[in-house]
């Protein structure tokens, strides 16, 4: 085996859309402000009770039509998310009973935020070299970039609250002779650049009525004053201008590593798909290594930042757009909490 290759893609998003102008009603912001400092310029947001597990599942349906398989020969089930559902079971395992994909194999979530969709490919493939999953007729591995961001979203907290969007795309990996993959990822670990507790606005709704006094289902486990202190550290948080220096600096020397593992340098590429966080770190990076604007394929004006799926969710619109051509080469870069990042090279 020489490397993996992604035979299907799907995409899911919210029904809602809002426009910059629409966030107006909720907080003190302008269109102005948010596409100037960001590029965005709408997000999908989900309402009512659309969730992470219904996009999840809807992509990988599509992911599957498109790389025309039965769910049967799918040996391995992943999803890169941050923002899972439920404490357990992890949204593979949920998307797994939904699309009815028989069991015995392996199927869990991975957490490295925005980096999420790359740390998994790179796992897909040792795996698949080690042998032990993906054997003989269940070759294939369903991965899952699928987030709810606004979860996790204070709209008292302008200058997060705008950045952020919700949805999902899967892919279909499968091992290939002759389609080379090179990955690399890598961590470094900071707890207050950007961070979301589970602590917090979790407990204390947990908390019930007794008298005066607020009380845990689970008594030993949290007092109501501590709840109460860290309720806000259930909502994301970011060091917008901390994180902004780590993501320039994260995109340019994963592009070097991508040059270094794949022997081709990027102007040579077809495609360089980042993390769609922010256009201004994308043409920080763009202009220093003076590489044309037509490089970069972003998406972000109409999604936000949607973490663990925006690397998926790219690749889906460049394959509807007609831009995945067979033999098309292509970069993946993402950086995000953790703080961790990653690069691949893929072979289409
Ligand atoms: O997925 C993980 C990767 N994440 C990222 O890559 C994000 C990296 N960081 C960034 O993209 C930028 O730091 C931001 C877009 C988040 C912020 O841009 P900035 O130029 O660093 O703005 P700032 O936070 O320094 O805020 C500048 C001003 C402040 O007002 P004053 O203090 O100068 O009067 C803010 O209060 O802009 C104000 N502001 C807003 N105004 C209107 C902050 N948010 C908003 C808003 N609307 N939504």
């Amino acid at each position: 085996m020489n490397g993996i290759e992604i035979t299907g893609l799907g995409k899911a998003l919210p029904k809602t859309s809002l426009k910059n102008d629409a966030l107006k009603q909720y907080m003190d912001t302008s269109d102005e402000w948010i596409r100037s400092r960001t590029g965005i310029e709408s997000r999908y947001l989900c309402t009512g009770r659309e969730s992470l597990t219904d996009l999840a599942a809807e992509a990988s349906r599509k992911a599957i039509e498109d790389a025309r398989i039965r769910p049967e020969e799918i040996g391995l089930l992943i999803c890169a998310t941050c923002t899972t559902d439920y404490m357990v079971p992890s949204v593979a395992c949920a998307v797994q009973e939904i699309l009815k994909i028989p069991g015995g194999v392996p199927a869990f979530d991975i957490n490295a935020a925005c980096s999420g969709f790359v740390y998994g490919l790179q796992l897909i493939y040792a795996l698949m070299n080690s042998g032990t999953v993906c054997r003989s007729d269940r070759k294939y591995v369903l991965l899952i970039g699928g987030e709810q961001l606004s979860k996790m979203l204070d709209f008292s907290e302008r200058s997060v609250s705008v950045l952020f969007g919700d949805g999902a795309a899967a892919v279909i990996v499968k091992p290939s002779k002759d389609k080379h993959f090179f990955c690399h990822t890598a961590a470094e670990g900071d707890r207050s650049a950007l961070y979301a507790h589970t602590v917090g606005r979790n407990q204390i709704t947990g908390l019930s009525k007794q008298g005066e006094k607020l009380v845990s289902p689970n008594p030993l486990y949290i007092s109501e004053d501590y709840a109460r202190e860290i309720m806000k550290d259930g909502y994301l948080k970011m060091d917008g201008r901390k994180v902004f220096r780590f993501a320039v600096r994260a995109l340019s020397s994963e592009i070097d590593e991508m040059e270094r593992q794949s022997g081709i340098r990027a102007e040579d590429v077809d495609y360089i798909v980042c993390h769609q966080a922010n256009l201004r770190i994308i043409d920080y990076v763009r202009k220093q290594r003076k590489l044309p604007e037509e490089k970069f394929f972003v998406n972000l004006q109409k999604y936000g930042n949607t973490s663990g799926a925006s690397i998926p969710l790219a690749l889906a619109d460049m394959k509807e757009k007609g831009l995945l051509k067979p033999g098309s080469r292509i970069f993946c870069i993402g950086f995000g909490a953790g703080l961790t990042w990653g690069g691949c090279y893929l072979e289409f």
